[in-house]
């Protein structure tokens, strides 16, 4: 175990261990176990040649270092570690996220716990550091004061950012981000503040123009002290465009099982930080059926591919949308084949909040539809997982790491570029 590793291993006996809506580890010197997971890199042959000093290396010289705050399950990484980065440290207080992430990438790096608890003493110098931390508001009347409370995660970001100097920073956040206060913070820590060594790039990319099956808007900022770094040049656009074609639903889906069996996850159980979780799942496990009642059935069977809920009969209007004739189009969607998914959210299993109807849907036959939003295995492609990616948590928990996550062809997209200007 490398030194940062027993450190931080060790400082997690002493710390006050979770905190917020996440539970106080009732056993804290297991956290302190044999470290476990991290298989990621290795089943995809990633991690085969080591440095004489004994770094890794996939490119002939030792893999940039990575450190991802507010880690989630692990997106993010994944397109990173993808591209040969070395994840050395990531935060993240949800047990059953950080469990996920552990599975995949090693239990000996991930601090669970709030990332204000994490020490400056277990803050590695590091190449790049990534993450989104979540944001509280978007007016931008708001303070652009580093210390006012609301901006605590913002604080928490630049705290280590500081402590581990990276190169380069990106942080990825939700489409409205830039009219946030804390994106007008960031601005001004760039301007002779704590950023002030930073040249930043930011905009909004969409995963699709990056080989995701997915059009998911993100906002990107990158913050270099080694020169310039632009955002990545779109890779893919729609057809026309001049560019490869989007990736498609039908690219990412097609084949699996039109009906899943199970309504649950197997009952197995696995251990985290000496926390007992559901887990760990992967691939077919993660292809769920659900029940839905039959005039949700009926519902669903109305909807064509590209429709959504003003294409039900009146007879099936929920009175809630019959009073709102206007507003969000894509509710009660369903899915084209040949067209790139709208995003996934958290809730990609309820019809009612998304585009989330299986793409199959034949307007001569009825018994060619297949009434049913995508499952969490299908959810999960589309936001372009591997398909050896291992979960931990429940059916929710799962879901919600899969909704939040960054795609992991965008992330890769993000991580190739940055490889050049650490070089
Ligand atoms: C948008 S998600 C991150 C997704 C991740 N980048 C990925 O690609 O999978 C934000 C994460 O921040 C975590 N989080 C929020 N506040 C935190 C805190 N104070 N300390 C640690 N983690 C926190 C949440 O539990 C959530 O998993």
């Amino acid at each position: 175990m490398s030194l940062l590793r027993w450190r931080l291993n060790r400082r997690l006996t002493a710390a006050p261990g979770g905190c917020g809506t996440e539970p106080i580890p009732p056993n804290l010197e297991a956290m302190c176990g044999v470290s476990r997971g991290g298989g990621l890199a290795a089943r995809h042959g990633l991690m085969s040649a080591v440095l004489s000093d004994g770094r890794p290396s996939i490119r002939g010289v030792a893999n940039p270092t990575l450190i991802d705050l507010f880690a989630g399950c692990g997106g993010m990484t994944a397109g990173f570690v993808a591209e040969g980065f070395e994840p050395i440290l990531a935060a993240e207080w949800n047990l059953h996220a950080a469990g996920t992430y552990a599975a995949n990438f090693g239990e000996d790096h991930m601090f669970w716990g709030d990332i204000a608890a994490l020490a400056a003493a277990d803050i590695p110098p590091a190449e790049v550091v990534i993450g989104g931390p979540p944001c509280q508001g978007f007016s931008n009347l708001g303070s652009k004061d580093v210390h006012d409370p609301r901006n605590k995660l913002w604080k928490e970001y630049l705290r280590v950012v500081a402590a581990a100097k990276p190169k380069i920073f990106v942080i990825e956040n939700v489409q409205r981000f830039r009219a946030s206060t804390e994106f007008q913070m960031l601005l001004a820590e760039a301007d002779g503040g704590l950023l002030k060594d930073y040249r930043l790039e930011h905009g909004v990319l969409l995963a699709a123009d990056y080989g995701v099956a997915q059009r998911r808007p993100r906002t990107i900022v990158i913050g270099s002290r080694v020169g310039p770094v632009p955002l990545p040049e779109p890779s893919h656009g729609r057809p026309g465009s001049g560019r490869q074609e989007w990736q498609t639903v039908r690219s990412r889906i097609a084949g699996l099982p039109e009906q899943p069996g199970s309504v649950a996850l197997p009952a197995t159980r696995t251990e985290y930080f000496g926390q007992e979780m559901p887990g760990e799942f992967k691939y077919l496990d993660l292809h769920l059926a659900r029940r839905p009642k039959d005039k949700s059935l009926l519902r669903y069977d109305a909807i064509p591919p590209g429709g959504g809920r003003f294409d039900l009969p009146d007879e099936l209007m929920p009175d809630c949308w019959r009073n709102k004739p206007t507003g969000t189009t894509d509710v009660m969607g369903r899915m084209r084949w040949d067209a790139p998914s709208l995003t996934i959210r958290t809730e990609f299993y309820k019809p009612e909040k998304g585009q989330y109807l299986h793409p199959q849907w034949d307007r001569e036959d009825p018994a060619n539809r297949v009434n049913r939003p995508i499952t969490h295995l299908e959810a999960a492609l589309l936001q372009d997982f591997p398909e050896d990616f291992l979960w931990c948590g429940s059916k929710i928990e799962i879901a919600r790491q899969i909704g939040n996550a960054v795609p992991v062809g965008l992330a890769r997209a993000i991580a190739r570029l940055l490889l050049p200007a650490l070089a």
